[in-house]
């Protein structure tokens, strides 16, 4: 049963212990024995990202638990070094995600790319915060982690994720990895996207049955059309045996979001690495180098914000969505990009301390709903990170404030999947995992504090 709890009624002390309570509850209930489900109706497998958040929150509740989370993700990891976005549960019934384990095909049109003969999974990627996650949870254990050679065990897998994305998906050739589907970036129907999909034919009206539409308001989610052009764009990679080479992609952007996360993930990769007596250069060398590839390429001096750029006409995006404040977590920008980042977080495109938590998109913007998915409502695992690029910036009272604010929406929403900005409703569905994950983490404070 969902939970919901109001700070005023309860008192802070309580409803912390409350709420904490309550978030362990989420995580045992969608534990299925060896990974954690999104959500027990409209996301019953493993889910890459969601995997990553949700270990940094079990790491409080049982570190060796958080240990298997990612190491059951990274166990379905492709030969080419990718880790796909869905690893499917085989006891799940196949109509009860759509795609489904018959539309990837990973194990036959997948396996010249490396894909697993089992389990199943899908082809794409999200975005990698696996070795920041990895990190964290080898942190709230250090004894545990070492008995289980847990940094030891993961590192050569991390480390071939992070040079999959080098080497395959630097599809732009200026040291940036670009995402080929709308999904891969986590941020799936964000208006960034809009000018880039709107190029990709449609899969025919009939040709595929929704199944998210059996969990969540319709007007909570994407549109038929733009699922008709998500389902033709992975059907397409599919066909070309998810090959990075040889797939012509309709679809090519290099996103600040998910490139900040990878910077983020090379540094915790380069800490994991001098904890084994492994040589960090590398990864460190990498984050310098993608972090002066992302000022060059997305900074968009004139918005005060990183945005999008589609490699199908080599041009910014000019769109403000919550992927281009992500960069504040990056270690070594200039402080100008920064301070300029913060103004923008808190002016009227984002009103931080003003709304609940951080909206996906730009309040002011044209296509601004509060409850469509990601065009919009402020997410739990995007105010998570802010929150850690805050403190990084040493903007500790916002930083502060946040934190309040998404302990306060997790609990009196019954940890949603996302909120509508400005009156903090619940949108999605509830019990949502990676919110309860990322509350309790915040609940229990962050003994490693950002860098
Ligand atoms: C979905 O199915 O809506 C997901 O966000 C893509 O993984």
């Amino acid at each position: 049963m969902t939970v919901l709890l109001d700070p005023a009624q309860h008192g802070p002390g309580r409803h912390h212990r409350s709420l904490r309570a309550a978030a362990v509850r989420v995580l045992l209930g969608n534990w299925t024995g060896n990974a954690t489900v999104p959500s027990r109706s409209l996301y019953p497998h493993q889910w890459s990202w969601d995997s990553a958040f949700i270990a940094i929150g079990l790491r409080h509740l049982s570190p060796r638990r958080a240990q298997r989370e990612l190491e059951s993700l990274l166990s379905a990891q492709w030969a080419d070094g990718r880790v796909p976005h869905i690893v499917f549960n085989p006891a799940v019934p196949c109509g009860a995600y759509f795609p489904s384990p018959d539309f990837w095909r990973s194990s036959t049109a997948g396996r010249p790319a490396g894909a697993p003969s089992a389990p199943e999974t899908s082809g794409i990627v999200q975005p990698p915060v696996h070795a920041l996650a990895a990190w964290l949870v080898h942190r709230a254990d250090p004894a545990e982690s070492g008995r289980r050679r847990f940094l030891a065990r993961l590192h050569p897998g991390l480390d071939a994720w992070h040079r999959y994305l080098t080497a395959h998906r630097d599809l732009g050739g200026r040291g940036l990895a670009a995402i080929v589907h709308p999904w891969e970036p986590g941020l799936d129907n964000s208006p960034a996207w809009d000018t880039a999909l709107r190029r990709v034919p449609p899969a025919p009206a009939g040709s595929f049955r929704r199944a998210d539409l059996d969990h969540s308001a319709a007007s909570d989610r994407p549109t038929d059309l733009d699922y008709a052009r998500y389902v033709r764009l992975a059907a397409d990679y599919r066909d070309a045996g998810y090959d990075d080479a040889r797939a012509r992609f309709a679809f090519a952007v290099e996103d600040p979001g998910f490139n900040a996360l990878l910077i983020a993930s090379e540094y915790a990769l380069a800490d994991i690495a001098e904890a084994i007596g492994a040589d960090p250069a590398p990864a460190r060398a990498r984050a310098v180098r993608r972090t002066a590839a992302l000022t060059d390429r997305l900074w968009d001096e004139e918005r005060g914000i990183f945005t999008a750029r589609d490699l199908h006409d080599d041009r910014l995006v000019p769109v403000r969505g919550v992927g281009g404040l992500l960069p504040l977590m990056v270690p070594g920008l200039p402080r100008r990009i920064t301070d300029a980042l913060l103004r923008t977080a808190a002016g009227d495109h984002f009103r931080l301390g003003e709304v609940h938590m951080v909206p996906s998109y730009d309040l002011t913007g044209p296509e601004f709903d509060p409850s469509r998915y990601w065009r919009g409502p402020s997410w739990f695992n995007t105010a998570w990170l802010i929150h850690r690029g805050l403190l990084a910036c040493g903007a500790v009272d916002e930083a502060d404030r946040l934190r309040e604010g998404i302990l306060r929406d997790a609990g009196a929403t019954g940890f949603a999947e996302y909120v509508d900005p400005h009156n903090g409703a619940g949108r999605g569905i509830r019990d949502f995992s990676w919110t309860a994950g990322l509350a309790l983490d915040l609940l229990c404070g962050h003994p490693e504090r950002a860098r």
